[in-house]
């Protein structure tokens, strides 16, 4: 095995949604990244149940710890920092895992950083490229959140250019999966099936583009999503196939629905940086594994002389190692701890980096 680099050993701990992640960082290298997953116990009922969720990451939040130790060949007492997110999520989720962390930061007597889920989503990319480039602008898009943010500096300053109105990006593609009969959580499975369909066979409505990108009342949704128009549209679509009694066209539709959802998403993120002038773009969020937009980006922003930057697809999706990632950076750059008496933010904005 080769040497640990030198530097801060940094344990993150995420329990935010559905996913039980601890991660191990020292500088931006990932030594281990566990995760657990409870998602096929709400998989029956098409969507997250937070009870469940909670019970999950009790079970799971100790076996997880020794694993991702394990994993990384280091002792709890090599921890020199613990970051656990505390907001935004589920409440009774965030709670366990805050609680861990307090628990393991007060026993090992090490700092705490209780950080933000949304703004680890864009730290994770330097565990596989190095220091980000600021500034970015960042696409955020996953099951809770999509928006376009403006990254000065990851550790302090974040600014939201906009974000939606209605659905996230990836609501939207568990929404549409379950209507295709797809299990849950759809978002790989439409972008799986629709390989085989024809992303024009269809053309489905791109919400708050063009001249719907400014309200009547003159309001700008240039940087806004809104993804529930869509959403009703490929429904309304399906219900007048089967009520015809024609077979539904399954990978057309993934496809055709898959391509209004990226062509909205990177159009909207090449815009701003051009706006903006900003020359580089982040990608994060569960839904940034969707084969399709990696593709859609990449070629738009290269057009447009822009240089993207998008983490592996098992970093995109919720796990330790982006809040392990986001509290390096915070102990790098000499930020002050939380205190023990951290609390949960459900519903933490993406401008307060830390809890
Ligand atoms: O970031 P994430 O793991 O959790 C939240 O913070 O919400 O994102 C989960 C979301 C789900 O809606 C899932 O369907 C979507 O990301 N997703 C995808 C893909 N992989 C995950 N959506 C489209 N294409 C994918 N390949
Ligand atoms: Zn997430």
């Amino acid at each position: 095995m080769s040497a640990r680099p030198d530097g801060p050993l940094v344990l993150g701990i995420e329990t935010s949604c559905d996913e039980t992640g601890v991660g191990l960082v020292v500088g931006h290298t990932l030594l281990a990244d566990a995760l657990a997953s409870s998602v096929d116990e709400h998989a029956r009922f098409g969507g997250v149940v937070p009870e469940v969720a909670s019970r999950a990451h009790l079970e799971a939040v100790l076996p997880t710890l020794d694993r991702a130790l394990e994993l990384a060949g280091v002792r709890l007492q090599d921890v020199d920092a613990v970051a656990v997110t505390s907001g935004p999520g589920l409440a009774g989720a965030l709670v366990v895992g805050v609680a861990a962390a307090k628990a393991l930061a007060l026993g090992l007597g090490r700092p705490l950083y209780g950080v933000n889920h949304l703004a680890a989503h864009v730290a994770v990319d330097t565990l596989e490229h190095g220091p980000l480039p600021e500034p970015a602008i960042a696409l955020l898009v996953s099951g809770g959140h999509s928006s376009l943010l403006r990254v000065d500096d990851v550790t302090a300053d974040v600014d939201v250019l906009g974000s939606t109105l209605d659905d996230a990006a990836g609501e939207a593609f568990d929404k549409v999966a379950r209507l295709l009969g797809l299990p849950f959580p759809g978002g790989p499975h439409v972008d799986r099936v629709a390989r085989d369909g024809d992303p024009a066979a269809i053309r489905f409505p791109r919400g708050l583009t063009g001249a719907g990108a400014v309200a009547r009342d003159g309001t700008d949704h240039r940087d806004d999503f809104s993804f529930s128009g869509l959403k009703t549209s490929v429904a309304r679509w399906v219900e007048r196939a089967r009520d015809e009694g024609r077979d539904v066209p399954v990978a057309d539709v993934a496809a055709s629905f898959q391509e209004a959802v990226v062509d909205v998403l990177s159009a909207k993120a090449v815009a701003a940086c051009r706006r903006e002038g900003v020359e580089h773009l982040l990608l994060g969020g569960g839904v940034s594994a969707n084969s399709r937009l990696r593709a859609l980006v990449q070629q738009r922003a290269e057009a447009a002389g822009l240089r993207v930057r998008v983490p592996r697809p098992g970093l995109c999706t919720d796990n330790g190692a982006m809040v392990a990632a986001l509290g390096s950076m915070l102990v790098a750059a000499g930020r002050e701890p939380s205190p023990l008496g951290l609390g949960t933010d459900p519903s933490m904005p993406v401008t307060s980096i830390q809890g």
